[in-house]
């Protein structure tokens, strides 16, 4: 068993060396077809950042910032819904987040943290949607956000607040009038079933696998069903997460360490879509 887990690695992480495949199609899926795609990081606590996105935020920092020769831009914003106050430790979280967005690289002017009393960091409480698309439109519409990334349903920790977000969003996005040429979508950061969930950089070469042989069947026109956007983080990538993780050092408890060790989140972000609710649906939404 155990000589066969080696040879699996052995080969997939030989595999991941020679088969590098760019993800910037995959990007695309995410970015739109906008000349300067504006997109809005919507977390709920500080340190979400570092912890979930951070393999997202280095490869959209990585793109041009005006458009270059290929006509393309992307500006990157984050707006956190809550201080992070479960301990009293709002005003010290929120420091711990300027900074560390500061190291990677979302500057002032384009992040913002809220303080709601109807999104208390609590984690037994769900937030309600049309609160979470209230409090998000004014900086959607302000900066012409063209693309919301967010959690999932699972929320990847099961955090109510995480899990929350993206009907609010959905919420947003259906009650936001596309015009003919732009219009706002979202996409969830998928969660992943627990045992996949800490095996860390082996995510890497198993992503960067289903990338080469993705690209191999729509070479011979086998395209695979159902393309997900995936950014995968370099070494350099998570380098710079783990130095703005350790900007939250209210934080920094001992699990922590194991996380930002073996999460898949530190290297592997896929993405899925989020439509809006069906029409008619109402307030049926949760
Ligand atoms: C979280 O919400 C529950 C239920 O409303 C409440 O009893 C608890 O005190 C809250 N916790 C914090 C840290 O505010």
């Amino acid at each position: 068993m155990f000589a066969l887990a080696s040879i699996l690695i052995l080969l997939l992480s030989l595999l991941a060396k020679v088969a590098y495949y760019p993800t910037s199609a995959d990007a695309e899926i995410i970015l739109g077809k906008d000349e300067t795609a504006r997109v809005l990081l919507l977390t709920a606590h500080p340190d979400d950042e570092c912890l979930f996105f951070a393999p997202t935020v280095s490869s959209l920092l990585a793109q041009p910032s005006a458009p270059d020769a290929s006509g393309r831009a992307v500006e990157l914003y984050s707006l956190c819904l809550s201080t992070g106050d479960a301990d009293g430790l709002g005003e010290v979280r929120a420091g711990e987040l300027a900074r560390s967005l500061d190291i990677l690289g979302i500057p002032e002017g384009r992040r913002w943290l809220i303080d709601h009393p109807e999104l208390p960091d609590n984690i037994t409480l769900s937030w309600d949607a049309s609160v979470i698309a209230e409090t998000i439109k004014p900086y959607v519409l302000a900066n012409k956000i063209t693309t919301i990334l967010t959690f999932d349903r699972g929320g990847i920790s099961s955090h109510p607040n995480h899990a929350s977000l993206p009907a609010g969003v959905s919420r947003l996005i259906a009650s936001l009038a596309p015009t003919a040429d732009r219009a706002t979508r979202a996409f969830s950061l998928i969660t992943v079933p627990l045992l996949h969930k800490y095996i860390g950089p082996l995510a890497v070469a198993i992503a960067k696998f289903d990338i080469a042989f993705a690209a191999l069947l729509r070479r011979y026109g086998a395209a695979p069903p159902g393309r997900v956007p995936v950014f995968v983080a370099g070494v350099a990538d998570y380098r710079t997460a783990l130095n703005a993780m350790m900007q939250h050092r209210s934080q920094l408890v001992w699990f922590r360490w194991l996380y930002v060790s073996f999460s898949r989140y530190m290297w592997v972000n896929e993405w899925t879509e989020v439509r809006p609710p069906p029409a008619g649906s109402g307030s049926s939404l949760a």
